[in-house]
């Protein structure tokens, strides 16, 4: 392997956890994994920082004094060909034939410093060579980011980063992989809760749009004869017990089994409920009914959402209110995790964009369905293979519980230091100066931490196989076409004078 430099000894070790280098190679960078051989294996560390060093300028006064004197150190002496570059390392541990031990004792000054092996890099970092999913590449070595899927999605993941950071496409990415699986290998089902409609484009690619469903406003709907009293009174802030028992007496009497709110309401009216407790509950049930997202028929049923190998969007673009969004994602993602506990529908990923907006930190219960049934498949989804990706551009106002059961995060830029400061606090494994690398990092650029990987990894997202959306509008271009329209309808006009 290629040489990068020579241990050297000094105030920071070699320790068994540091060493610095002597760095006799330019290509060396901020970052990078070494190898030093050490016994009948190798030690694997990282870059930390890369540091110069003078000894003609170790000393402010003696600077100062050649400086006064009119004739400068670097005139006087061979300043230049006594400056280094020295590269301060965290050793991770001892490699030994796929073993990982940790260190207990220190590698010894003037040993050489090689780049580190991707073959051995791989499997030091916890790759699945042979089905892994390929995210993207290792920054700074040449070899194929590939995660093993059930260490990836077994217990959850977080995307976390600011708007435009690269996280949607990186879901994508992700979706590619899972929808290219090979059929021996298993693929699971794939669910995304899609506020902005962004991945429909799926749909419009000519390969995977044979994989992908989406269901939109004009073909959700919740059958309300599918609803329980507990599940109506989850949609409805505050229903006292009162109401919630007469409202179960109300949906047993109902005559035909399949109903929407319309027949409660009719049932409810001839009823001889009290009536206070009748008003106040038709005005929830009218709330309700207006809503226009319920109905007698559930569609899509939960068989057709989740199916293996296919990509199912539930697109809430065209839904105006927030607690409409929210009921939808909590209806669906109660019946997915019920259904899956009971084995009636394949292992699934369910994919949360947005996610600070249906599972928000400190937020009240009614502004917040969704958050109950997030929590509980954050909890409790691991042993049914029920599995969550939540995405968020506000990690601080993403519900802690949920966030802290997300066992692998994948950070992509992140500037707001609050927002950085929540991350430090809730992703494991990662390090203080692994957190000041979040707002240098450019578009697609990505550190992976816990689960997934055995450390933590720096990855640069690929690209998407499948259809890239359009450019997003660029305001002077929509200004310039808006004019362009303009004058065009003015020609029009114009040549019928
Ligand atoms: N890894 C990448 N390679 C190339 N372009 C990317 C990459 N990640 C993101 N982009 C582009 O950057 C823009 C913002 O990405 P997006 O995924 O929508 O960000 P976010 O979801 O974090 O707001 C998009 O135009 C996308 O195509
Ligand atoms: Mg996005």
């Amino acid at each position: 392997m290629k040489i990068l430099g020579i241990i050297i000894s000094n105030e920071n070790g070699p320790t068994t956890m540091n060493f610095d280098f002597v760095i006799n190679d330019n290509s060396v960078k901020k970052g990078q994994f070494v190898q030093i051989k050490h016994e009948n294996g190798y030690i694997i560390a990282r870059i930390d920082e890369i540091y110069k060093t003078n000894r003609y300028f170790e000393r402010a006064d003696t600077v100062i004094e050649y400086e006064k004197s009119g004739n400068p150190i670097n005139i006087a002496f061979p300043t230049e060909r006594w400056e280094y570059l020295v590269a301060n390392c965290t050793i991770l541990g001892h490699f030994n034939q796929d073993s990982i031990e940790r260190l207990t004792f220190p590698p010894s000054p003037g040993i050489k410093v090689e780049e580190a092996d991707t073959n051995i890099l791989s499997k030091f970092l916890g790759f699945d060579f042979s089905s892994g999913l390929t995210l993207g590449r290792l920054s700074f070595h040449d070899l194929e980011v590939k995660l093993n899927m059930t260490r990836l999605l077994q217990k959850h993941t977080a995307i976390l980063a600011m708007s435009g950071a690269g996280k949607s496409h990186l879901v994508s990415v992700l979706i590619e992989e899972l929808l290219d699986r090979r059929d021996e290998l298993g693929k699971p089902a794939i669910i995304v809760i899609d506020p902005h409609g962004e991945y429909k484009k799926f749909q419009n690619d000519s390969f995977y749009s044979r994989y992908t469903k989406v269901f939109d406003e004009q073909n959700i709907a919740i059958g309300v004869s599918s609803l329980g009293v507990n599940q109506i009174s989850e949609f409805i802030s505050d229903f006292s017990s009162a109401q919630k028992r007469e409202l179960e007496k109300i949906l047993k009497n109902m005559k035909t089994e399949n109903y929407d709110f319309d027949e409660i309401i009719a049932e409810l009216e001839s009823s001889d409920v009290k009536s206070s407790t009748k008003e106040s509950l038709l005005g929830w049930l009218y709330s309700l009914k207006n809503m226009n997202i319920f109905s007698k028929y559930t569609r899509p049923s939960i068989d057709v959402l989740a199916r293996q190998g296919q990509l199912s969007i539930i697109d809430l673009s065209e839904f105006t209110h927030l607690n409409e969004k929210q009921i939808i994602a909590t209806y669906f993602s109660r019946r997915l995790f019920s259904e899956r506990r009971k084995g009636r529908i394949p292992p699934f990923l369910l994919v949360i964009e947005e996610a600070h907006q249906f599972c928000p930190e400190g937020v009240k219960r009614e502004g917040a369905i969704s958050k109950n049934i997030i929590e509980t498949i954050a909890r409790e989804g691991r042993k049914f293979h029920a599995s969550l990706m939540l995405v968020s551009q506000r990690p601080i106002h993403l519900s802690t519980t949920a966030l802290s059961q997300c066992n692998t995060h994948i950070i992509l830029r992140v500037v707001n230091p609050y927002d950085i400061d929540h991350i430090g606090k809730s992703s494991e494994g990662m390090t203080g100066d692994l957190l000041k690398t979040l707002p240098g990092l450019k578009t697609g650029e990505s550190l992976i931490v816990g689960e997934a990987v055995n450390f933590p990894v720096m990855m640069k997202v690929r690209q998407r196989k499948s259809r890239v959306s359009a450019e997003e509008a660029n305001f002077e271009k929509a200004v310039l076409e808006y004019n362009l329209k303009k004058n065009l309808n003015k020609k029009d006009l114009e040549a019928f004078k």
